[in-house]
Parts: structure tokens; C-alpha cells; sequence
């Protein structure tokens, strides 16, 4: 298992669709998760789909502890997703920051539905469903949406909530330094 390279945003291949598992309990299926796995630790990502990696196939894996980033809303439990399916749960939907191992550096504001229903296989084919809302639901969706090759600017509906993180920094700075 090794961190591997992410690639980002500019590469075609960010833009392909991914092929389905098709056999499971395979040692390149256990050998790809791991990478993942050991990528988005180093990264402290929420999530990470195969395309970033370079693999076009239809694997994410979830998960993010919030008693470590306490300024996040929720914790996302680990999850590895195969040929994954959402199915939304609500029209309602909402828009929060987001941002992307294949974006570094910048963050949008992207609206997403708050609750699915997540219908994926197991690394040994065994298939299974949940339910998922709130930042769980955000992230589902933003990593199984980089397997159709969609990545979150696309779903942007306003470009004015899309720039550098430190740039957005200063202006919240500067905006608290006016304040009596
Ligand atoms: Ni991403």
C-alpha cells in the first residue's frame, strides 16, 4: 500500500467516466482500496475516488473523523463504496463550501440534496444500503459524482462563491479587523 499521486484538475482523465467492478475479492480490488485509503489519509481529505488516483474505476472511499477537525459539522463514517448508486431522498437541497484533493487551495459554495440513499457493493461483492445525510450526504455525492467525471465547479450555480482558500482568509480578517 503506498500514497499515490492525485491528479488534479486540467487532466482529461478527471473528465472520463469509470468502468464498474466486475469481479470482486480480487488482489488489485483489496490493492486499489488500500491506496486509497492511505492517499486520503495523507491528504486529510473526507474522500477520495479512483479516477484521482488514476484508476478509471467505480470505487470511493468515505470517512472523516470530526474529533479531529472540530470545526466541521459531522463525522462521515469510513466507508468504501463500489459501483455506487444515489438515489436522492428529498428535493430539498443546500449549499456549503466544498473543496477537492484535485483542487487544492480553493473551495465553492456547491448545492447537493441533504439526504440519500446510498446502494453500493462491499470489496467482496456483497451488496448494501444506507441512508445518508447532512455532510455524510455532501460527500457521497461529491466523490461518486467524480466517476461520471463531474467535478464540483460544474455543479456550481454562482462563480462569485468560488476562489482561494488564503484569499478568502483575508477578507474574513480584514472583516473582523473593522469590527469595534
Ligand atoms: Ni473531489
Amino acid at each position: 500500500m503506498s500514497v499515490q499521486k492525485i491528479l488534479k484538475m486540467g487532466r482529461q482523465l478527471l473528465l472520463e467516466e469509470s468502468e464498474p467492478i466486475t469481479e470482486f475479492d480480487t488482489p488489485e480490488l483489496h490493492q486499489l482500496i488500500a491506496d486509497l485509503w492511505e492517499t486520503m489519509k495523507a491528504t486529510d481529505g473526507a474522500g477520495l475516488a479512483a479516477p484521482q488516483i488514476g484508476v478509471l474505476k467505480r470505487v470511493v472511499v468515505l470517512g472523516y473523523d470530526k474529533d479531529y477537525h472540530p470545526e466541521n459539522m459531522d463525522s462521515v463514517p469510513a466507508t468504501v463504496l463500489i459501483n455506487p448508486q444515489l438515489t436522492p431522498l428529498t428535493d430539498e437541497f443546500d449549499e456549503r463550501w466544498e473543496g477537492c484533493l484535485s483542487i487544492p487551495g480553493m473551495r465553492g459554495a456547491v448545492p447537493r440534496y441533504t439526504k440519500v440513499r446510498i446502494d453500493a457493493f462491499d470489496v467482496f461483492g456483497k451488496p448494501f444500503s444506507r441512508d445518508a445525510e447532512g455532510f455524510y450526504a455532501r460527500v457521497a455525492q461529491h466523490e461518486c459524482d467524480h466517476l461520471d467525471g463531474i467535478l464540483y465547479p460544474m455543479r456550481m450555480l454562482d462563480l462569485d462563491c468560488f476562489g482561494f482558500n488564503d484569499a478568502f482568509e483575508e477578507d474574513e480578517q480584514a472583516e473582523r479587523a473593522a469590527q469595534p
